[in-house]
């Protein structure tokens, strides 16, 4: 993008035109009309955005992302969040756990009944590298897809002693095993507390919950707290809820401030300061089979996500130090 800015400035010294951004900033700099204000901000985050370096974490960070409410954003944080780390420069896997497939649809993924997805992974048919493919947008991710037949795999597999550990198992071979490092692997959750979901938590070091800025937010989130201290407890010691995003927040309502509020005061050090606004891009991407980061790329979804992205980032020495904290107590 640093390379788009300075063809801006060559085209603007070549043809006497000031660049997008410059004419912007004159425009509306200083603007006290609301949404002139609101331009010139965003296009400023846009390009400061651009310069930073998100810092790579020291190990791969493996993030389940989860909450057993439906549709409060797992897909579209899971999906906008990875693409914002690839852009950024981190090596990112996105594996899909949800038989409705909607990450893999999202990244632009085929994943029809048949196709070779995680189904066939914890069937122990495939490996995770046998499987996982690239997105088409980011040459940094790369996509291990679902398929509905995933939908089975709670029953066919309940018998098997180790039906906690298949995800696990897979993960640590490919890991360790593979030349190819990973900086980032997140797999996003169907809305369940079902053996896909405590898979996913036994294969991963931290939950990233997202809630979603509406009325009964915190309801249902005790009961998601339990689940991991039953994970906790029982299967994966080390694992540590670190991070929380409040989505779909609008700014306008005094609801999205409050429900930010309470889940700062609930969570202080979990919570990121960057919320997800709710825009129509975010929701209209997925149809495109792209990210937002993909898909518009420097409006309101893609930055908050970018934002998001970098403050999780740089929050990585202190999360890996709490999980080693973690592993050396347990
Ligand atoms: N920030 C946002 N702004 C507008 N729409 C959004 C935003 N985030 C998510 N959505 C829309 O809300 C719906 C639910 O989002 P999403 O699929 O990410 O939630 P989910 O928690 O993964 O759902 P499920 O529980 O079904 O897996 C989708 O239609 C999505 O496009
Ligand atoms: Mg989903």
């Amino acid at each position: 993008m640093d390379d788009d800015k300075s063809a801006n400035q060559t085209e603007e010294n070549a043809t006497g035109m000031e660049s997008a951004q410059d004419t912007i900033a004159r425009i509306f700099g200083g603007s006290t009309h609301s949404l002139g204000a609101e331009m010139a901000q965003m296009s400023s985050r846009y390009e400061q955005l651009q310069k930073i370096e998100v810092p790579k974490p020291s190990v791969t960070r493996c993030i389940a992302v989860a909450n057993q409410k439906g549709g409060v954003g797992k897909t579209s944080t899971t999906v906008n969040l990875s693409a914002a780390l690839a852009q950024a420069g981190a090596r990112v896997l996105v594996i899909d756990m949800d038989p409705q497939g909607n990450a893999s649809t999202a990244l632009g993924i085929p994943h029809g009944s048949g196709e070779q997805s995680v189904y066939d992974v914890l069937e122990g048919r495939a490996s995770l590298h046998d499987v996982m493919v690239p997105c088409p947008d980011f040459d940094k991710l790369s996509v291990v897809p679902s398929s509905i037949d995933l939908s089975g795999a709670e029953l066919e597999v309940a018998d098997l002693s180790n039906r906690t550990e298949l995800l696990r198992d897979a993960l640590g071979q490919m890991l360790h095993s593979t030349s190819e490092h990973f900086d980032y692997v997140l797999v996003d959750c169907p809305p369940s507390l079902g053996l896909l979901v405590i898979n996913a938590m036994c294969a991963v070091t931290e939950v990233l919950v997202p809630i979603q800025a509406e009325y009964y937010a915190l309801e249902g989130l005790g009961q998601l707290i339990n689940t991991i201290e039953l994970v906790q407890e029982h299967y994966n010691p080390i694992l540590l809820v670190s991070t929380m995003v409040v989505t779909m927040f609008d700014r306008r309502t005094l609801l999205s401030r409050e429900v930010y509020e309470e889940v700062k005061k609930h969570y202080p050090n979990i919570v990121l300061d960057t919320t997800i606004p709710r825009t129509v891009k975010i929701s209209e991407a997925p149809s495109f089979g792209q990210s937002v980061i993909a898909y518009d790329p420097k409006g309101l979804g893609a930055v908050a996500y970018l934002e998001a992205a970098l403050e999780i980032a740089q929050r990585s020495p202190s999360v890996l130090a709490a999980i080693s904290r973690k592993r050396r107590e347990s």
